[in-house]
């Protein structure tokens, strides 16, 4: 336990951050250095890398969320096999760079979520708002021999709030300004906005999920074109929007809508409704689906932070590289300016995988880091558990 006391009066920390998000796409590892602690924390990014998920592990893990013929072994087994893969990804990138375990103080792990329940139902008495990230810490803790720090949606859930987003913790940690107002929208599976009002307090940030990142897209182009996404939106440029469809979705849709706090998942934006789409697509080509279904992606960014009407949009996550995705999110937002984000080391790839290795370091700090106005969650709360290597 000495190396325990040492860490914790650390104050700068050598930490991995690594997560795979709801596009399941790849498992995404960062390296910062931290020192000091909640807003005067100071972040320097090292080093990032994305490690692809390989396509069958993809389709199995997707598959959890749907398949009612899961076995309670299946979900076993797949805690350790994500556990083993993230373990097996940090130390390639650690001998990638000449590193060895000895020079990494902690690593923050998202895991990979398979279930997220925040709406609540009684089973046998008893909440059941739930919310799932497999890829277990100890299993990752002992194939690497770093500390780990994971599971940091429970303790929000657990409190009453979504467990999401978390991202507008590092937002806040990082952007907010005493001289203007600023959002910030992460297009990831899902979409999620920040905006920090002028001056904000942790508990006054305003962040939710506003609807479908890339899941509809990916989906669409896996069924439609058997490709994993739309690289470069080029799919969604070479069609013409179905006006159609378009009107079909904007009254479909029900998550965007709703007022925050609110969060989503592949629960809704799954199965059932791509299913529904593809029996409303009319006679529009498979490249005008794409087309509609990424312009109603940008509606809905743009239907949830309209209200804000902030100078700027700074946007990260995979969408960003979609060009016909950005420029629908550009028409919408007029005279707003609509940017990749690039400031502080902070990229479009590496942003959630930098709030990881900051959500550990925070729990370390002592400093509860959910925010309860962006969850919901009653109280503020530590995240994460802690694996000892
Ligand atoms: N060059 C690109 N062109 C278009 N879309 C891209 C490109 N690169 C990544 N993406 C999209 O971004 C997704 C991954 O985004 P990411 O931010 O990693 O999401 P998540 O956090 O859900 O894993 C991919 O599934 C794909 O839809
Ligand atoms: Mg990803």
């Amino acid at each position: 336990m000495n190396n325990f006391e040492t860490l914790i009066r650390k104050n700068l920390r050598t930490v991995i951050g690594v997560l795979s998000g709801t596009s399941v796409d790849a498992v995404d590892v960062v390296l910062v250095k931290i020192k000091g602690k909640g807003k005067s924390s100071e972040i320097k990014v090292l080093d990032f890398r994305s490690y692809p998920i390989n396509i069958k592990l993809k389709k199995h893990i997707l598959r959890l969320s749907t398949d009612n013929k899961i076995k309670a072994e299946d979900i076993c087994r797949l805690n350790f096999v994500i556990g083993n893969l993230f373990a097996e990804s940090v130390n390639k990138f650690i001998s990638d760079k000449n590193l060895s375990a000895k020079d990494i103080d902690l690593i923050g792990s998202h895991g990979q979520t398979v279930c997220h329940f925040p709406a609540n139902k009684k089973l046998f008495g008893y909440d059941s708002r739930s919310t799932l990230q497999l890829g277990d810490p100890s299993v990752i803790a002992n194939r690497t021999g770093i500390n780990v720090i994971g599971d940091f949606r429970t303790a929000d859930v657990a409190s009453g709030g979504d467990g999401a987003p978390l991202v507008p913790y590092l937002d806040y940690i990082l952007f907010a300004s005493d001289k203007k107002s600023r959002a910030f929208v992460n297009i990831g599976g899902i979409s999620n906005v920040t905006y920090l009002c002028k001056s904000c307090d942790q508990n006054e940030v305003i962040a939710f999920d506003t609807g479908p990142g890339n899941m509809l897209i990916d989906s669409l182009m896996m069924k439609l074109f058997k490709k994993k996404y739309d690289k470069n939106g080029k799919t969604s440029s070479a069609g013409k929007v179905n006006a159609g469809l378009f009107k079909f979705l904007k009254d479909y849709d029900k998550f965007y809508r709703k007022k925050f706090p609110k969060s989503t998942g592949r629960e809704y934006y799954g199965e059932k409704y791509i299913s529904d789409i593809l029996k409303n697509v009319e006679n529009a080509k498979p490249a005008d689906i794409i087309s509609t279904v990424t312009k109603f992606t940008a509606f809905t960014i743009y239907h949830n932070i309209k209200r804000f009407n902030p100078g700027e949009l700074l946007i990260s996550g995979g969408g960003a590289k979609n060009i016909s995705l950005m420029n629908f999110l550009k028409e919408y937002s007029g005279k707003t300016e609509v940017n990749p984000i690039n400031e502080k080391g902070i990229t479009t790839d590496n942003k959630e995988a930098v709030l990881f290795a900051l959500l550990a370091n925070e729990f370390l700090n002592g400093n509860r880091a959910n925010i309860t106005s962006a969850t919901g969650s009653f109280k503020n709360v530590f995240l994460g558990k802690f694996c000892p290597a």
